[in-house]
């Protein structure tokens, strides 16, 4: 029995800044962030979205009321969770009507535990194959105004159904990890901001990569040319780039050139959205599925996870006979179409309008029309609301 993605579904903020008008902020080349850093736009965080709206409205968009009924387990992977002791994956639950006999958990490990979360997942159904498990990756990429790390933020939710027989793609039971105790980003809890070596982080990245890459390949006899993509976990898109680039001599030249044509088509919606911690190598996932039509039902495709801290995981799927008839291709080409773009001076002011107090409040939703929204804090409690 095959297990793997049967549905996915994506949501980000209507609010974003265009990488040029920062880079003239900033006083930097504005082709060092398109072209040195690979990203042309970040999607802006408004203080009436969070993990838990932005991960229910990512889902909502694709399960029918047979999946409500069905999922017996909500796994939610984030890093920038709303609450140190309560799961994102309960408030999920709840506003979108999930079965009440299913588990909820939240997981943490930077921008890899949505990896870990699939896997958990996959190993669930392949053991109860009538269930279904949602799966979603929620984050917000923060290190703060005016920081190196800037250019490189963004914010959205990936939502993935995962059950036997998926239409999508199959999980193969090839998968290689590694996990170290390294410094290269962090969030302490008192810091609504990453701590970050960037440089230093950039390094393990590759590090891991390389050192993954070669293990995958001892232990499953294959190479580069057995895939017809690598997608990667993107923190900006020119990050996978230079992975990719590391290997790329491996192959033939016209191999070459295919590998890197799919990884254009990997980076097309990561460029506009930004960082997406647990969710980025999933939506360059998506990405490339809507992005490259050269793929096939069949086609072997290898994914690099990566979470600072630090753990890496790489493993492969297969995609699955018309498996673009399942595919929401609309969804991000039309947040790009009406979105909104920011100020300099209105995305510094949204950076800092969230609700960072214990003090009741009630948000402005004048300008929100998601599905699922937060309303604001009373007695110390998340006021969501679905419109
Ligand atoms: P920086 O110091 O601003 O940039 O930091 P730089 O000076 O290194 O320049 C970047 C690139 O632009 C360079 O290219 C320059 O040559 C080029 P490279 O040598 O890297 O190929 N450049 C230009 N290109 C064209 N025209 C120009 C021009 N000028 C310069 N005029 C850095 C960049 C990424 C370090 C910073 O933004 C940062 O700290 N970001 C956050 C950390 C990060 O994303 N790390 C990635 C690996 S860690 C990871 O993936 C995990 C993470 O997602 C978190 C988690 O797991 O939870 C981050």
């Amino acid at each position: 029995m095959q297990v793997g993605i049967d549905k996915m579904s994506f949501f980000a903020p209507n609010y974003y800044l265009d990488m040029v008008d920062l880079a003239h902020a900033r006083g930097e080349d504005p082709d060092k962030y398109l072209i040195g850093i690979g990203q042309s736009e970040q999607a802006v965080l408004p203080p009436t979205q969070d993990v838990v709206t932005m991960g229910a409205n990512a889902a909502d968009q694709m399960l029918t009321d047979a999946d409500r009924a069905d999922i017996q387990e909500i796994i939610f992977a984030t890093e920038s969770g709303i609450d140190q002791s309560k799961s994102g994956a309960v408030y999920v639950q709840k506003l979108l009507g999930l079965n009440r006999y299913a588990r909820t958990i939240e997981l943490k490990q930077a921008c890899y535990s949505g990896t870990y979360g699939l896997m958990q997942a996959r190993d669930y159904v392949t053991l109860h194959p009538e269930a279904k498990v949602l799966v979603i990756a929620s984050d917000v990429a923060r290190y703060g105004l005016e920081t190196g790390g800037e250019v490189t933020q963004g914010a959205g939710a990936v939502a993935m159904l995962v059950t036997a027989n998926p239409r999508i793609a199959t999980l193969n039971q090839d998968n290689v990890f590694m996990s170290d105790d390294i410094m290269d980003f962090w969030r302490p809890n008192y810091s609504t901001t990453a701590v970050v070596d960037g440089k230093f982080s950039s390094n393990v990245y590759r590090d891991f990569f390389k050192e993954l890459w070669e293990r995958y390949q001892e232990q499953n006899q294959k190479t580069l040319v057995d895939f017809e993509a690598f997608v990667f976990h993107l923190p900006f898109t020119k990050m996978g780039l230079k992975a990719l680039r590391d290997v790329l001599p491996e192959v033939s030249e016209s191999k070459q050139t295919a590998l890197m044509d799919a990884f254009e088509a990997s980076r097309v919606y990561n460029k506009k959205i930004g960082n997406l911690y647990t969710g980025s190598a999933y939506l360059s996932l998506l990405s490339l599925l809507q992005n490259d039509a050269s793929l096939q039902a069949g086609d072997d495709i290898a994914l690099f996870s990566y979470g600072s801290g630090a753990e890496g995981e790489i493993f492969s799927l297969t995609l699955q006979p018309n498996y673009q008839d399942v595919l929401l291709t609309q969804q991000l080409p039309d947040l790009f179409k009406q979105r909104e773009k920011l100020s300099i001076a209105a995305y510094e002011e949204m950076f800092n309008a969230g609700l960072t107090s214990g003090q009741d409040r009630q948000l402005d939703m004048t300008h929100d029309s998601a599905k699922f929204v937060l309303t604001g804090l009373q007695a110390q409690q998340r006021q969501y609301r679905k419109q």
